[in-house]
């Protein structure tokens, strides 16, 4: 069976773009595949987050990750910084990475454009920590956006590299996988492109909002005037609003609504009204268990060491061949 691997960033609450356009695709895959999930917090320390909100951010993309449906018992999902494996394979990936290559890494300079009082080492070697990563379970296919296209062709890069310069045929070669083949883009609220968490207040939908503020966010969504002509071509805001109702709706809705922009009948405070009920229903069961998870420290405990125990179990297999290749040896 073929491995999996991704990393999710600690960077705080999941939204519906988050869940429709990754998480979902990540509880199918685990069905089919031998899945490492695991929240990249050594990764996050680049931008040195303080210990208390270093744990927090933990703690809550694992609570959601697990609201959501990753399943511990199928998939392995883990925390970093609990495998230091892969800090030891990264070391070695690091004597075998060039400044150069490092250098003309995209994310990199947008990085130091966006800051460039912290250009921190960490931040250049981040696509070998990347690596270390993956390949530390021999992965092949990784679920990721097309932003990280560049980050795995460097993943296979080192991993080549280290294969040839000790004439080896031991890592495999890691390919981003989308696994629906059509990749969904989940626009905002605010009339204008994706739903993100740095597209400002009221764009996105949290997993974790409550009703009464799902239906605020949704009534304030960005509209118009509404149509003047029969079957007029929707404006974006109106559209994306439309889109948002196909993925959370049921095509019957879909459809009545969309007859009713058609004919000139629709009224946008019963639109969006229906509009957030449907979000409700889809992510109320989902908030639920954010609540129940996240008070039951026993059980994440218990998610968190099974995790650890299950990836290190792969990552030491691994460094224990690999110090070998590279020919250290015990007195
Ligand atoms: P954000 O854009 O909110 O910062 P991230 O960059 O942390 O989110 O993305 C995490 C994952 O969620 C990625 O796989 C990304 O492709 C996916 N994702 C984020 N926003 C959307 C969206 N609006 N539609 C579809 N997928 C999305
Ligand atoms: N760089 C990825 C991002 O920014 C997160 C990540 C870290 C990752 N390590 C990974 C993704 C390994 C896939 C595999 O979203």
């Amino acid at each position: 069976m073929e491995t999996v691997v991704s990393g999710i960033r600690s960077t705080g609450k999941l939204h519906l773009g988050n869940f429709y356009g990754a998480v979902r695709n990540f509880v199918q895959m685990q069905k089919e595949y031998n899945c490492y999930f695991f929240i990249a917090d050594y990764h996050s320390l680049t931008t040195h987050p303080t210990p208390a909100d270093l744990h927090g951010n933990v703690k809550q993309v694992l609570v959601e990750y697990l609201a959501a449906g990753i399943d511990p018992e199928t998939a392995t999902i883990y925390i970093q910084s609990d495998v230091p494996e892969i800090a030891e394979l990264y070391l070695y990936l690091n004597m075998n990475a060039y400044l150069g290559e490092l250098e003309r890494s995209t994310s990199f300079k947008d990085k130091v454009r966006a800051h460039p009082d912290n250009v921190n080492a960490g931040l250049l070697t981040y696509p070998v920590l990347m690596a270390a990563d993956i390949i530390i379970h021999k992965a092949t296919k990784v679920p990721v956006g097309k932003d990280q296209e560049q980050h795995l062709e460097m993943a296979r890069t080192f991993g080549n590299r280290f294969n040839r310069m000790y004439n080896v045929d031991y890592f495999p070669e890691p390919y981003a996988f989308n696994f629906t083949e059509k990749l969904v883009k989940v626009p905002g609220l605010d009339g204008k492109g994706k739903m993100g968490k740095s597209e400002g207040e009221g764009n996105a939908v949290y997993l974790s909002d409550e009703p009464e503020a799902i239906r605020k966010k949704v009534m304030r969504a960005v509209s118009d005037a509404g149509p003047t002509e029969e079957n007029q071509a929707k404006p974006e805001p109106i559209q994306n609003l439309f889109d948002l109702m196909k993925i959370v709706s049921s095509s019957d809705t879909y459809n009545h609504f969309d007859n009713l922009y058609n004919k000139m009948q629709i009224r946008y405070g019963d639109f969006k009204k229906q509009l957030a009920e449907d979000m409700i229903i889809a992510t109320s069961p989902i908030r639920e268990k954010i609540h129940d998870i996240s008070n039951d420290h026993t059980y994440l405990r218990k998610v968190a060491r099974l995790g650890a125990e299950k990836a290190r179990e792969s990552a030491s297999k691994t460094i224990r061949e690999v110090r070998e290749i590279i020919g250290f040896k015990s007195f």
